[in-house]
């Protein structure tokens, strides 16, 4: 039963009720019209503490193709956070007008902290460099829709594994699934932390492998995850120039992939993929971001009970 539960963690949903939500989805995506009105009467309030292209709008875009309406912020300094209001009193304010809330933050564990403070279903819509659960139900409808199953694939995961939430929760994700093996592709410095190695990958035998790169395993790869170097976590900006162009994803190098390899990006994209590749029957990232609305039509719907 998903109705009046919170997404904090992608840990935080059992296989059988993933595989709800991506069997609402796919009948959404079939038939949109028959889903357009289930949310009439029902405000979804979007706090978003962190910018957001993606995430922010898809979230919008769900609740109205639902037929509800929304409301929030794309800036806290538009709130009275810019008067010290805390945390908890603002998810409190909110619970009295929104009937779901869908929250972005710089600080790991804030999602968390507001589920603790509401009366009404939270969902983390990334929470600085920890977890970002709706990216990752993004992803895997992706990799459902195009591979047919979450088992049996080799995954290269490339660019900044330390920062990159999205990893962080797909890697968590995929290693409940059997036989996948990661390939983790990054600088030194960007490594995977190691709580996901050590609590996750281990402790669920999942075969994985650390490399620098791309070029000596794309041949083996059947889902390339890449991901931008995430400036925004930096705290010395000559690092993250020595780093910002650690991979580049080009025609060159896609060459030696397979020919049903698919690419996946969560977006923004910087200069990780070059512009070349979009038109690469193998590129799913804009694919990928329209899965996002129809997961998140989904999720809204399952946690609001009307579906
Ligand atoms: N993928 C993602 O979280 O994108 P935004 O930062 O644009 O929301």
């Amino acid at each position: 039963m998903l109705k009046g539960r919170n997404l904090i963690d992608p840990m935080d949903f059992t296989l059988e009720e993933l595989e709800e939500v991506f069997q609402l989805a796919d009948k959404i995506i079939e038939n949109p019209a028959k889903y357009s009105k289930v949310c009439e009467g029902k405000l979804l309030a979007t706090l978003f503490y962190e910018p957001s292209t993606r995430t922010r709008l898809s979230f919008e875009a769900a609740m109205l193709r639902l037929g509800g309406r929304v409301l929030g912020f794309s800036d806290a300094n538009s709130s009275s956070v810019a008067k010290g209001e805390s945390l908890g009193d603002t998810i409190r304010t909110v619970g009295c007008y929104a009937d779901i809330i869908a929250i972005r933050h710089p600080k790991e564990g804030s999602a968390r902290v507001a589920s603790m403070y509401s009366q009404i279903p939270v969902i983390n819509a990334g929470d600085g460099g920890h977890q970002h659960p709706t990216q990752t139900l993004t992803d895997l409808l992706t990799i459902r829709n195009v591979k047919g199953e979450f088992s049996n694939h080799v995954i290269g995961l490339c660019g900044d594994l330390k920062f990159g939430r999205t990893v962080h929760s797909l890697v968590k994700a995929l290693s409940r699934y059997k036989n996948n093996k990661f390939i983790l592709i990054s600088p030194d410095e960007l490594k995977i932390p190691d709580y996901i190695k050590e609590e996750i990958l281990k402790k669920n035998n999942t075969e994985f492998e650390e490399v620098e790169r791309l070029e000596d395993v794309i041949d083996q790869l059947d889902i390339l995850y890449m991901t931008r170097v995430q400036k925004e976590r930096f705290f010395n900006e000559a690092e993250y120039i020595r780093l910002k162009d650690s991979y580049i994803l080009d025609a060159q190098k896609m060459r030696m992939a397979k020919e049903d390899m698919i690419i996946l990006h969560p977006l923004p994209r910087v200069n990780e993929i070059a512009t070349e590749i979009d038109s690469d029957p193998r590129a799913y990232y804009f694919k990928q971001a329209k899965f996002g609305m129809y997961v998140r039509m989904a999720l809204i719907s399952k946690l609001l009970g009307v579906c």
